[in-house]
């Protein structure tokens, strides 16, 4: 594992985070990232059908933004049930490669079932990704993909602790092999961490009074081991929330991102991502809720952009650093006729951008 990935953050760095998320309670015009909710509410007899299968979010417009060449060399750093990495080997050449990571044991194994000597799949989290390349003799790719969040057969296991569908062990860890749970995080805490986290990660208004609950129910000698106690604590703290919504969501969505690192992993790969891209190679993220979208579009616009420079700055405009990245078209969302069959997809938004020449 990366230095720093998985372990609990500091009170600093939390509230520096916060600082990084300046306005990210402005940002919600993504709704919260379905999968930690009930796939079925608001729902119909096609959100029904998704259970326990995974629907593979924007399939074509991610792949199409890869933009393959035959012979190329390209990375899924999230596998999943495999439908980008199926799709991308269908329009490699003979000559081609794809390499998939997954931290989650369960996606590894459901990809022992693609027999194809230009694949290889790697059990590892992404934010490791260009130490494990090197590993292959692998230094330049072509093409990244990343499709970010978890997993439909994830949130459907109930004993993967994700769902409060399910009264389960409270895990909430995609690498069920490494990290500490959200249970053994929620018994350890203090109220004022546990505060910040829900806050930070899960945008709720009320993180303090949901931290004082938990925190005073641990006290009391009832230690929070599984997703139907923790939501039960959680609505008897929380006064107002969403239609039709849990008022679990926001702190499950919290814990979830703090106990995988989500944000961190997806901060520590970018870089790693333009360190690896050849010229013209091709980044894809999909994003599932404006946290993360929020990193991705600003780590694009700060490759990009050399106009944050004041403008009498006194170095010619061909003495600046170049740009290493352009944006490739704008931000692209799933088509009411995706949302329809897959609602999870409603709130997944797809950022691409391309390797510059620049050395
Ligand atoms: C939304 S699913 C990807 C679905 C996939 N594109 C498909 O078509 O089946 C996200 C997957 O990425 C994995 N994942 C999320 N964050 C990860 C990380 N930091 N490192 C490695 N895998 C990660 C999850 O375990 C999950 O299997």
């Amino acid at each position: 594992m990366t230095k720093g990935v998985n372990s609990a953050p500091t009170k600093a760095s939390l509230s520096s985070k916060k600082a990084s998320l300046k306005g990210a309670d402005k940002l919600e015009k993504y709704p919260l990232e379905v999968s930690v909710l009930n796939p079925n509410q608001n729902s119909n007899a096609d959100e029904t059908s998704s259970i326990g299968a995974h629907i593979t979010v924007l399939l074509d417009e991610a792949v199409y933004a890869l933009a393959i060449k035959p012979n190329g060399i390209y990375v899924d750093g999230t596998f999943g049930r495999g439908g980008h990495s199926r799709k991308i080997l269908a329009q490699l050449g003979d000559g081609g490669r794809l390499i998939a990571f997954d931290r989650d044991l369960s996606a590894i194994e459901s990809g022992r079932a693609i027999n194809d000597s230009r694949f290889s799949l790697v059990h590892s989290h992404f934010a490791a990704m260009q130490a494990k390349l090197a590993e292959l003799g692998i230094d330049k790719v072509d093409g990244i993909l990343l499709d970010l969040g978890i997993s439909s057969p994830q949130i459907d296991e109930a004993n993967r602790g994700f769902s409060f569908r399910y009264d389960a062990p409270l895990d909430m860890r995609m690498d069920q092999s490494s990290g500490k749970t959200a249970a053994e995080f929620i018994a350890n805490t203090t109220e004022q961490q546990l505060a910040e986290v829900i806050k930070n990660y899960g945008e709720e208004r009320f993180a303090k009074s949901i931290a004082r609950a938990i925190i005073a129910e641990r006290n009391d000698g009832r230690a929070i081991t599984t997703t139907g106690q923790l939501a039960q604590v959680v609505a008897s703290a929380v006064t107002r929330f969403e239609p039709g919504q849990n008022p679990a969501t926001r702190t499950f969505q919290a814990l979830r991102i703090f106990v995988n690192q989500e944000l961190e992993e997806l901060s520590l790969t970018l870089p790693q991502c333009l360190a690896l891209l050849a010229p013209q190679g091709r980044l894809a993220v999909i994003s599932f809720h404006s946290l993360e979208d929020r990193i991705v579009k600003q780590f694009i616009r700060d490759q990009e952009n050399r106009d944050d420079l004041p403008a009498n700055f006194p170095v010619r405009a061909a003495d600046l650093p170049q740009p290493k990245l352009k944006s490739v078209g704008k931000a692209i969302r799933s088509s009411a006729k995706e949302v329809k069959a897959n609602p999870r997809s409603r709130s997944a938004v797809l950022r691409v951008a391309e390797r510059t020449l620049v050395a």
